[in-house]
């Protein structure tokens, strides 16, 4: 009987610590996952950020869309893949307000150059003076117009297999192609990082009308599969797949 309880106690607290039928990850620091003890014992223990970084988190959240900007905890993360290939070349498909782009062109060296792709004038004037005060404006070239366009004008330009690192988080009906386009400007050992993979765990059995959730299941169940990567889907965030180019 104590046996029991003590069970049914501890399934209890299980289903309250990971949140399942809401959701069975953890979410982001400034968002969904604000109240998770767990995350913000990590983000108490092992988030640096640079003050400008800080700063710009900060603004975002005074944004009625500052849930889609990516959690610092997991910028850092991408900050560190990008040390770890001394990445020098980086695309972001999706900029926002631009705190991972720019946490991108802090990790690169002088002579980095990060691509950022974003089609709202309104953020990309929010983004800009951040990346003048941390004093790598010049690092950072902002695509003011469609990310598919900019892929293709990259691809003309003669630069595929050249990157180092793709971070796609925009428009999800694109995904597979962004996904497709990425393989093709990456180089080999290159990393693509594709966010939201887990849709608020919505990719599981999305429902008859839910499109995106659809999508982003389709392209999982494509990368699983797919002998062109290597890959490994994590639960930080909104769910972050990183592949690396065979
Ligand atoms: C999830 S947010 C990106 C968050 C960002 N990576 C960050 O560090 O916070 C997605 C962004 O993609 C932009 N976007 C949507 N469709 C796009 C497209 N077709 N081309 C370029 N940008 C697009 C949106 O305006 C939005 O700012
Ligand atoms: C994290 O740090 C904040 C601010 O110091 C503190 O209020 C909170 O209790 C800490 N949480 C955990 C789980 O360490
Ligand atoms: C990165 O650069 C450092 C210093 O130049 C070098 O020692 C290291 O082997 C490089 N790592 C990779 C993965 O290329
Ligand atoms: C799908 O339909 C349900 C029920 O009509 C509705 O509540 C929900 O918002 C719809 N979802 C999407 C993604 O359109």
């Amino acid at each position: 009987m104590a046996a029991n309880i003590k069970t049914l106690v501890c399934i209890g607290l299980a289903v309250v610590l990971t949140g399942v039928g809401k959701s069975a990850f953890i979410g982001k620091s400034h968002s969904g996952g604000k109240d998770n003890l767990v995350l913000q014992y990590v983000v108490n223990n092992s988030l640096r950020e640079h003050p400008v970084l800080t700063k710009l988190r900060l603004r975002t959240l005074d944004d009625q869309w500052n849930r889609m900007m990516v959690a610092a905890e997991q910028a850092q993360f991408m900050a560190n893949l990008i040390r770890l290939v001394n990445a020098t070349k980086a695309i972001e498909i999706g900029m926002y307000t631009g705190y991972n782009a720019l946490s991108m062109a802090l990790a690169m060296p002088e002579n980095g150059q990060v691509v950022a792709c974003e089609i709202e004038d309104t953020y990309i004037e929010i983004a800009k003076p951040f990346f003048k005060e941390a004093g790598v404006e010049n690092k950072i070239d902002v695509q003011h117009q469609i990310a598919l366009k900019t892929l293709d004008e990259l691809t003309a330009a003669g630069e595929a297999g050249t990157y180092d690192f793709v971070f796609i988080d925009a428009d999800k009906s694109n995904y597979d192609r962004y996904y497709e386009k990425s393989l093709e400007l990456i180089r080999k050992g290159g990393i693509i990082a594709i966010d939201n993979v887990l849709w608020s765990g919505k990719v599981m059995n999305p429902a008859p009308n839910d499109t995106t959730s659809q999508t982003l299941d389709a392209l999982n169940r494509k990368i699983h599969k797919d002998q062109r990567v290597e890959l490994s889907m994590l639960t930080v965030g909104d769910g972050l797949t990183i592949a690396i180019k065979r």
